[in-house]
């Protein structure tokens, strides 16, 4: 479960025929469907036992009309303004037993459509709000219902969780602070195992090690960067999460870790992507740099190594020149805050670090005519 960023019950599927005779006629399709036919009592039934939400989830049109009158008497302020920008509406757990369900509905869709999603949203929201006598409520509703609509096809999805999972362990946040979530799968990639060493060697706030302790207790795992200001946040992140949360961090640069040879099973790290942290034309060296150290300190034969970059160039430039080091096992596309980025899983080979600094100290550098590589 620590790879999942948010739970939804899926509560209905279903496919439309728009007629293409209008906006209203194709909306109406979709209210008619919520009042004639669709289902939707075991998920909700379902959703009640799981967020252990207290109040009224089939409320009379009586209950309704004094809860609604009720809200217009009382402008309610709710917890939710405390936490703004935080919760996604309210934890269903802290509803009371009275309470009558507040809901809103969303919807994402892509394909071809006469109607926005909004359009969407409204319909099949009004029409849930006739079936079910809920209160709407943009803001601090209980219940979100997103409606995801692919072409022709329908799927409502109830939300479980009102808050994202990745919002764990950071507390002083960064500019590039990577999901807790992406920290665990990238770790995962790697298959630690019960003793490794497991480095992040520019850590920032300190989201891969402070993630790495919490799971793999059984590992060491040291943490660097070298800016102080990221080490001083990883610091702060460290001393703010649990206390079995044990790492060793260090002020280095990549280009020079101060590691013996052979010495990691594990390097997972979320590099410059040359674009929100460094720039390209830095990486193009860094990257290099970083490869080569990592051919070094890594154990030859068992050691691995999970990279997230966006600057796939720079990397596959590093990789020409340190890639007899390395055997890419798996390349993953990744979104990161709406950047393609990619994943690399590399294992590092039996080529012995002396002998690959003998082989390339033997490369006849390319000659250099009028500014063109021959
Ligand atoms: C994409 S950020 C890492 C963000 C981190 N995963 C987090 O969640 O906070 C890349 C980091 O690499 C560090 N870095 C850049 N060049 C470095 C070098 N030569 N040695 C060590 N760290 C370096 C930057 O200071 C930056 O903190």
């Amino acid at each position: 479960m620590r790879s999942i960023d948010n739970i939804f019950i899926i509560a209905d599927v279903r496919k439309f025929e728009f007629t293409g005779s209008g906006k209203e006629a194709d909306l109406q399709l979709f209210k008619d469907s919520v009042h004639n036919s669709m289902k939707l009592e075991k998920s909700l039934d379902a959703w009640k036992s799981i967020t252990s939400f207290q109040g009224k989830i089939y409320p009379t049109i009586e209950e309704y009309n004094i809860a609604e009158k009720d809200r217009k008497l009382s402008n309610t302020v709710t917890s939710v303004a405390t936490h703004k920008g935080r919760k996604r509406g309210q934890d269903p757990s802290e509803a009371k037993e009275n309470e009558i369900l507040r809901y809103r509905v969303t919807c994402e869709r892509s394909g071809n459509h006469s109607f926005e999603s909004a359009d969407v949203a409204r319909a099949i929201g009004g029409e849930l709000q006739d079936k079910y006598c809920w209160l709407v409520d943009l803001s601090t509703y209980y219940l979100e219902v997103v409606c995801k609509l692919t072409d022709n096809e329908l799927v409502t999805h109830l939300r479980v969780t009102h808050e994202s999972k990745h919002r764990r362990n950071i507390m002083c946040f960064g500019p590039t602070t990577l999901r807790a979530t992406v920290c665990y799968n990238l770790l995962q990639l790697a298959q630690p195992k019960t003793g490794d060493i497991i480095i992040d060697p520019m850590c920032g706030g300190g989201s891969i090690p402070i993630e790495a302790a919490l799971v793999y207790s059984q590992s060491y795992v040291i943490g660097g960067d070298n800016h102080i200001k990221a080490v001083t946040r990883t610091r702060s992140n460290i001393d703010a999460s649990a206390s079995r949360c044990k790492i060793d961090l260090i002020n280095w640069s990549v280009s020079q870790l101060p590691l013996k040879d052979c010495y990691v099973d594990i390097v997972v790290s979320d590099m410059p992507f040359g674009k929100r942290s460094g720039r390209m034309v830095d990486n193009r060296i860094l990257y290099k740099q970083f490869l080569i150290e990592l051919g070094r300190i890594l154990k030859t034969s068992t050691g691995r190594t999970v990279l997230l970059t966006y600057d796939r160039r720079s990397f596959n430039m590093a990789l020409q020149t340190a890639g007899d080091m390395f055997w890419v096992t798996k390349m993953l596309g990744v979104n990161i805050g709406g950047l393609h980025a990619a994943v690399y899983v590399m294992k590092r080979t039996n080529v012995l670090y002396e002998k690959y600094k003998s082989k390339s100290s033997k490369r006849i550098p390319p000659k250099i005519i009028e500014g063109r590589n021959l």
